[in-house]
């Protein structure tokens, strides 16, 4: 079983993460986790926190010159601006933030449960998610994430190119719509607002059954909406089609299964092939071999400039809410952590069904299970 803690404060020492499970025989490409990081640090619209920090992640345990063992991986990165003991306590809880319900459920003050509910741990779900595609490039599994619309800006994409996407200052397939998004983030930071967006992930290179059928806990479409609405400010997840689908009837929303005969042997379906993929390649709890397709919808962030209505903790009478140095737009941010988190998810999917130890027990499984496969199919009805 693949699985990961994370610990650390906002503005404490440093910030940890626990990743179990982890197959030996993957070569750590620290230089490829540190690319992730940076980019979760960057998209238009952020504070002031993302120049002071320089997230480099440490790996102190589970390799062996530069290689994982199968003991478990701590990932560390350091917090630049460690002030914790310095910092004061807020006067007035913010609304959508944890201030209020987070220090009457802990019987602590504010600052104790704002410090580890920070988007700030987001960065150590995009080291341990870098981390997953490592292992997931091995077995040619690939996860990409962009910007999908932003302040209510659509930003239809051009083509699934990476190099588009990260020469966007907004994360986008679509460099005709960025200078709009980014004229509105600027419109918002004018008048102390901020934005939400929605991010796509597409997941490509995915075998047939990951994730079971047989109970709710296995379902994959289950897994990958607990973890991507795990994410701070995620507020909606969709699969596929998602919420459209419950607006058009069964035949516009069903995808047809056509077969096409002299299909490569390591054709991953098979020679099944789906027209359409309104199902995000996820039916039944079981990735069916198309792309998984994961939209997540981010609110925009509630820390306002513009302070809105609250009340102090001590007299209860009205006070605007405190306000923190804030970003004004994060989610080309948030792209980046839900594909990370989804890579983690797919690596975890991928640990449980071909049970290896190591990358090479899991490509040697993964080899022997397609074979088994592709002969059954083939002797379907003989027996
Ligand atoms: C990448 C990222 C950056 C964020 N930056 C901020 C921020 O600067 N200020 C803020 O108030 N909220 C920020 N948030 C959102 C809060 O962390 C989140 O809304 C808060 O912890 C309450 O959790 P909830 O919205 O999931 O209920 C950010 C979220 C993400 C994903």
């Amino acid at each position: 079983m693949l699985r990961y803690l994370t610990a650390g404060e906002s503005h404490g020492p440093a910030l940890t993460a626990i990743v179990e499970g982890f197959p030996s025989g993957v070569t750590i490409d620290a230089a490829f986790i540190n690319h992730e990081l940076k980019r979760r640090q960057g998209g238009y619209g952020r504070g002031k926190r993302q120049t002071l920090e320089t997230d480099l992640v440490i790996v102190d345990s589970g390799t062996f010159h530069g290689v994982t063992t199968g003991a478990p991986i701590t990932l560390r990165l350091i917090n630049n601006d460690a002030k914790l003991e310095r910092l004061q306590e807020p006067s007035s809880p913010r609304g959508g933030h944890i201030d209020l319900a987070g220090a009457i459920n802990y019987q602590t003050g504010i600052r104790q449960v704002l410090e580890r509910a920070s988007a700030r741990e987001t960065a150590l779900r995009v080291a341990v998610g870098a981390l997953a595609k490592l292992l997931l490039r091995a077995i040619e599994i690939q996860v990409f994430g962009y910007v999908r619309e932003l302040g209510g800006i659509e930003a239809v994409p051009l083509s699934l190119d990476e190099a588009i996407r990260d020469a966007s200052p907004v994360y986008t397939l679509n460099p005709s719509v960025d200078a709009a998004i980014v004229a509105a983030i600027d419109a918002a930071r004018e008048a102390g607002d901020t934005l939400g967006g929605i991010t796509e992930t597409i997941v490509t290179g995915c075998p047939i059954g990951l994730g079971s059928h047989a109970q709710w806990d296995r379902k994959l479409d289950a897994r990958l909406a607990l973890a991507v609405m795990s994410i701070q400010a995620i507020k909606g997840v969709e699969i596929g089609l998602g919420i459209e689908a419950a607006k058009r009837p069964g035949s516009k929303v069903m995808d047809p299964i056509a077969f096409e005969a002299g299909f490569p042997e390591d054709d991953r379906l098979f020679g099944f092939r789906r027209p359409t993929n309104n199902a995000g390649g996820i039916e039944g709890g079981t990735s069916n071999g198309m792309p998984i397709v994961v939209r997540a919808a981010k609110k925009p962030i509630s820390t306002l400039a513009s302070r809105g209505p609250s009340v102090n903790m001590t007299t209860k009478s009205p006070q605007p809410a405190a306000y923190e140095r804030s970003d004004v737009c994060a989610v080309p941010a948030a792209s980046v952590i839900v594909e990370n988190v989804i890579a983690f998810e797919i690596a975890a999917a991928v640990v449980e069904k071909y049970v290896g130890t190591s990358l090479d027990a899991i490509r040697a499984s993964m080899r022997a299970i397609h074979e088994l496969d592709r002969a059954r199919l083939e002797r379907w009805g003989a027996e």
